[in-house]
């Protein structure tokens, strides 16, 4: 599906808010690549890569890795031929250095962003989504035990990998990445409502049901 110009969007929330279940329902619907920079994060430290061998220590801490290695990461992502038509940014920028790297990137490349989406939800729900999250080993899609299980347990509906729990799903790292949302992402909220960007969702309600509030504003 289209809607007749470019989707270039960033989805923005708490851990477990439900971005990457979004953005990955968004990008298969209007045919646009999510870009996850946790991903992307997780498949280099499986592989040992230099930067995943960086990257690791802090995401095991629940930290946020330094702008310069996530502004890299996404700036070569966005320069591929599939991100012309769109893309979904899932989980960047998460500081407002990365927000202004970004600014500047896509002005080099004479893109815009053309919405953020808010996720709203409260603290409880988060830590249950959080908990109770499998992901795909071969894919990289998420799952929930409870809300969002898979159609046979324990491997993927979609590839057949196993799934998993995430190293920083653990209660004590939760904590930490809450903290690092507050203190260094939140701020994003006011930072792109006064560029008249910001847009915000129920991250409350079905998959179903949150996925319809997110498309009503995409095609409004
Ligand atoms: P990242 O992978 O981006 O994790 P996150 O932002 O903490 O977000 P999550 O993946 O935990 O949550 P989500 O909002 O995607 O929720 P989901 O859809 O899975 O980052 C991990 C780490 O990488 C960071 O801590 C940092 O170290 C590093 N990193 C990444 N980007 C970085 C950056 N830009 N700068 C620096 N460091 C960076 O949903 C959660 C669960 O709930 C799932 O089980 C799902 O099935 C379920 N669920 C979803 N929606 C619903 C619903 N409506 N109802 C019921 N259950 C639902």
């Amino acid at each position: 599906m289209s809607v007749g110009r470019a989707l270039n969007l960033i989805f923005l929330g708490p851990p477990g808010a439900g971005k990457g279940t979004q953005a990955n329902l968004i990008a298969k619907k209007y045919g646009i690549p999510q870009v996850s920079t946790g991903e992307i994060l997780r498949s280099a430290v499986k592989e040992q890569t230099p930067m995943g061998q960086q990257a690791a220590q802090y995401m095991a801490d629940g930290l946020l890795v330094p702008d310069c290695v996530v502004v890299g990461i996404v700036g070569e992502r966005l320069m591929a031929s599939d991100c012309v038509s769109g893309f979904i940014l899932d989980g960047f920028p998460r500081t407002v250095a990365q927000a202004d790297s970004l600014s500047e990137l896509l002005e080099k490349l004479g893109k815009s962003v053309g919405f953020v989406i808010s996720f709203e939800i409260v603290k409880d729900v988060l830590l249950e989504r959080i908990t109770g999250r499998r992901m795909c080993r071969g894919c990289g899609r998420g799952y929930h035990v409870v809300f969002d299980p898979p159609k046979s347990p324990g491997s993927c509906d979609e590839c057949g990998g196993d799934l998993y729990q995430r190293e920083d799903d653990k209660e004590e790292t939760i904590q930490k990445r809450l903290d690092v949302y507050e203190e260094q992402t939140a701020p994003l909220k006011e930072y792109y409502k006064n560029h008249s960007l910001l847009k915000s969702v129920n991250g409350l309600g079905s998959i179903d049901e949150i996925q319809k509030s997110i498309v009503a504003i995409l095609e409004s």
